[in-house]
């Protein structure tokens, strides 16, 4: 039976996407070299499917490790979600997130060709879009010089990929631009483990409603928004899985040397306000936060176009903020009992 390899399938996104494969029936293989996510990952994943996803510990900047998985799977799509993610991080340690995220790439574009593996989808950002002059953006706003070295990795990704193709690689790729994921699978037995402080909103709502943390922080309440808070379009993570598969399916047609590239977003922009007025209606007292300075580097507010999505790749997400905030909350409630 062929096989679906997820490299940095114990991490969040991979991990709910190795979930809706395998929902559908499709075999999975991991790659994950656990540094940021818990070999946990692979019980809650088949306590909530049933199912054992095949794993195997190993770095994919390591060619012949990866050469190996190829020889041993019989593998027909790759979804690479295996990188560093962490902004503020990647400003002090650009060589490791240069060498992490464009290396681990080469190597599965070079190895994929080698064994004749054809179907590749990528994770990619709207961080690639900067602050766009119109909103919503679509596939064709036109993108803005990165402000992380993190950003920049994305942005050199699409473009190997699509010079790789350009050059007559025997591939096809899909290229996802994802919005901001948040929440959780709606079993609440899994959901995003960040690694100490988190520096993203979704996770420290959650813990600072749980009460491990003190108040939240909203950075800035002075952008020209409805109530001044900045504006982003979350995306709850098992819709997103769910555009990996589509993309998967769209790309089994296409002929090879063929790339597209997809807004994966819901089209709709929430404020930081709206998003704390979202989780209130599932604590019993209103979350603590506090108004300060806005955080360098933040844009004002992003929301998708994601027409090219819904109509191309017939996808489409079904989860609103609500189902984003509690499904949230819940792994948060989950993961401090099992720990
Ligand atoms: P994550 O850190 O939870 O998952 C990434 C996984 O890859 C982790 O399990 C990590 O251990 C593994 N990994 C990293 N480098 C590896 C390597 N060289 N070899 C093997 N495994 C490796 O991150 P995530 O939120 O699931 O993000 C998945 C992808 O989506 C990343 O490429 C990320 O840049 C991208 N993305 C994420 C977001 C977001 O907000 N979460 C937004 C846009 C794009
Ligand atoms: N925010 C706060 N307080 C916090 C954390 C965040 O007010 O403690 C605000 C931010 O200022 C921003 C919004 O909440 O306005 C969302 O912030 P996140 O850090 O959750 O997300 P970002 O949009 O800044 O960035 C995330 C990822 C990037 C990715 C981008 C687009 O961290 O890697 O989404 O996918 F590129």
């Amino acid at each position: 039976m062929k096989t679906i390899l997820v490299t940095g399938g114990t991490g969040y996104i991979g991990s709910h996407t190795t979930i809706e494969l395998q929902k559908l029936g499709f075999n999975v293989v991991i790659i994950d070299n656990l540094s940021n996510s818990d070999i946990k990952s692979l019980e809650r994943i088949k306590s909530i499917t049933g199912i054992e996803a095949k794993f195997e510990y190993g770095d994919v900047c390591d060619k012949s490790f990866l050469d190996n998985i190829f020889q041993k799977y019989e593998i027909s799509s790759i979804i690479h979600f295996a990188a560093y993610k962490a902004v503020g991080e990647s400003v002090s340690k650009p060589i490791s997130y240069y060498s992490n995220n464009l290396i681990s790439l080469m190597n599965i574009l070079e190895t994929m060709t080698k064994h004749s593996v054809k179907n590749l989808i990528f994770s990619s950002s709207c961080t690639v879009y900067g602050q766009p002059d119109i909103l919503p953006v679509t596939e064709e706003t036109e993108l803005k010089p990165a402000n992380s070295p993190y950003g920049n990795t994305k942005k050199i990704s699409e473009d190997i990929i699509i010079d790789f193709i350009n050059s007559g690689a025997d591939i096809r790729a899909v290229i996802l631009r994802y919005f901001n994921p948040v929440g959780a699978d709606m079993s609440g037995k899994i959901g995003e483990l960040p690694q100490g402080i988190p520096n993203n909103l979704m996770p420290y709502i959650t813990q600072t409603a749980l009460g491990i943390r003190e108040k939240l922080m909203v950075f800035g309440n002075d952008y020209n928004t409805n109530d001044g808070t900045a504006i982003r379009d979350y995306i709850h993570v098992s819709d997103l899985a769910n555009a990996h598969i589509s993309a998967m399916n769209y790309l089994n047609d296409k002929p090879t040397k063929f790339y597209d590239i997809f807004n994966v977003g819901t089209g709709e922009g929430y404020s930081v306000m709206q998003v704390i007025n979202s989780i209130n209606k599932f604590l019993t007292s209103p979350l603590p936060y506090q108004i300060t300075e806005r955080r360098q580097g933040d844009i004002e507010k992003i929301w998708a176009d994601p027409s090219k999505a819904n109509e191309i790749l017939k996808w489409q997400p079904i989860y609103s903020i609500d189902d984003m905030t509690s499904s949230a909350l819940n792994w948060e409630k989950f993961l401090r009992q099992d720990k």
